[in-house]
């Protein structure tokens, strides 16, 4: 079984988010291990979103945040609650879209690489199950469609991981 997704090029992002969702649905469909399909789906992520050094989930396990599978260099694996952006995303409930990961308070540098963020919580049913975090060598890789496009995905696959 081989897969085949990739990104039209010169998509303008809501198209590509589109693009992104329809491929994380279709990857996912029938599937229940939430590994496999956080796995596919951190793979799709850093596929379809040019600039990013990092993709990927973390759980929340026990009250905690815990890594889950991404792609991308090696990761701190516990994060609690409230500390970095991961953990304000989680403590919140909120995306955390940060251009410039220096100047936000207590972030957690992971690769020395990273100058922006953008972390979105996974819910289900009102709780927060996981964040999807993506990390960019660019000032200000991230905006508001990407964050739109990002939250389209966690509601999509919310109930598959
Ligand atoms: N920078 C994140 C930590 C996770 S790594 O970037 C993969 C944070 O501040 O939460």
């Amino acid at each position: 079984m081989m897969y085949d997704f990739a990104p039209a090029p010169g998509q303008p992002k809501p198209a590509l988010y589109r693009d992104l969702v329809e491929a994380a649905l279709a990857i996912t469909a029938g599937e229940p291990d939430a590994v496999a399909n956080m796995a596919n789906c951190a793979a799709l992520l850093a596929a379809y979103l040019p600039d990013c050094n990092w993709t990927g989930f973390y759980r929340m396990v026990g009250g905690e945040l815990v890594l889950g599978p991404f792609a991308g260099r090696p990761a701190c694996i516990r994060i609690a609650l409230g500390q970095g952006v991961c953990g304000a995303a989680a403590a919140s409930g909120k995306t955390q879209l940060v251009p410039d990961v220096h100047a936000f308070p207590g972030h957690i540098a992971c690769d020395a690489a990273s100058r922006s963020e953008l972390v979105v919580p996974v819910k289900r049913a009102g709780a927060v199950i996981a964040v999807i975090d993506l990390d960019s060598p660019l000032l200000a890789r991230f905006d508001a469609d990407d964050a739109a496009g990002v939250e389209a995905l966690a509601a999509a696959i919310a109930e598959r991981i």
